[in-house]
């Protein structure tokens, strides 16, 4: 059925979550076996607070996370959804990963909701680094400002014109399709309400149940990710 509905629409958008990256060796969030939130609590690690009230352990957790996404790819589902753009199959992938993969993998019509966890910028200069600094712990600008990651961090706004743009994607999506996201997080779990509400058919691709299960046309549990569009891929 999935299959037809891709075949079929002219206007297919994806988003994507941590369960995207999962099969490339990243940590999610809310997994029940592993997520990063069942040990830490974000707002108090990957918040504003964090990197102002306590900036050692900031510092060592984003460090930890850095080494982990230099070690790490794109997966064959990312380099599948990159080959669906080229064919015109997906118009544009919204995600709210900081990893880079689909862009990487070749995406080019990418929303990053979250920022990205690829480069670091100076909070009092706003000068840009790669992420290496954090991986060679070197944590100041060479203004004398604190290097933090460019993701947007539990307190702050997200990047406007990310906004803007996956509100319009999801405005003229005629399918709509979750790829590993608990749906748990807003403004992005609101994208797929608009899509819907603008007549598009709605599905998730998802390990476990996500909180708008009752809202989609069709809900895939129990699969990976990767496999299911090696599968479509056919
Ligand atoms: N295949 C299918 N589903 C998977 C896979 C996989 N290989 N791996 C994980 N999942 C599912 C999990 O079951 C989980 O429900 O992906 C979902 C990931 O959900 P979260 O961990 O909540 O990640 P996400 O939805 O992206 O979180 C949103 O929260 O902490 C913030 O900014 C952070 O962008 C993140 C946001």
């Amino acid at each position: 059925m999935l299959s037809q509905w891709l075949k079929d629409s002219n206007y297919t958008v994806v988003l994507t979550g941590a369960g995207m990256s999962t099969e490339s060796g990243l940590p999610d969030f809310r997994s029940s076996n592993n997520g990063l939130w069942t040990k830490e609590d974000p707002s108090k690690i990957a918040s504003t607070e964090a990197l102002n009230q306590n900036v050692e352990m900031f510092f060592e957790f984003y460090r930890y996370r850095v080494l982990g996404l230099n070690e790490a790819h794109p997966h064959k589902g990312h380099e599948i959804l990159a080959k669906w753009e080229k064919a015109g199959l997906i118009k544009s992938i919204i995600t709210q990963n900081i990893d880079g993969f689909h862009s990487e993998a070749g995406s080019e019509n990418v929303i990053e909701l979250h920022g990205t966890m690829k480069k670091v910028h100076c909070q009092t200069c706003g000068k840009e680094y790669g992420n290496e600094k954090y991986a060679k712990e070197e944590f100041i600008c060479e203004c004398g400002g604190t290097l933090r990651p460019s993701v947007v961090l539990f307190g702050e706004m997200l990047p406007e014109d990310a906004l803007m743009k996956a509100a319009e994607e999801s405005e003229k999506a005629d399918l709509f399709i979750v790829l590993g996201s608990s749906l748990t997080v807003s403004p992005a779990n609101q994208f797929p309400l608009i899509a819907k509400q603008n007549g598009a058919k709605f599905v998730i691709i998802n390990m476990e149940p996500t909180e708008l299960d009752m809202f989609a046309d069709l809900v895939v549990n129990e699969r990976k990710i990767g496999e299911v569009l090696k599968e479509l891929d056919k």
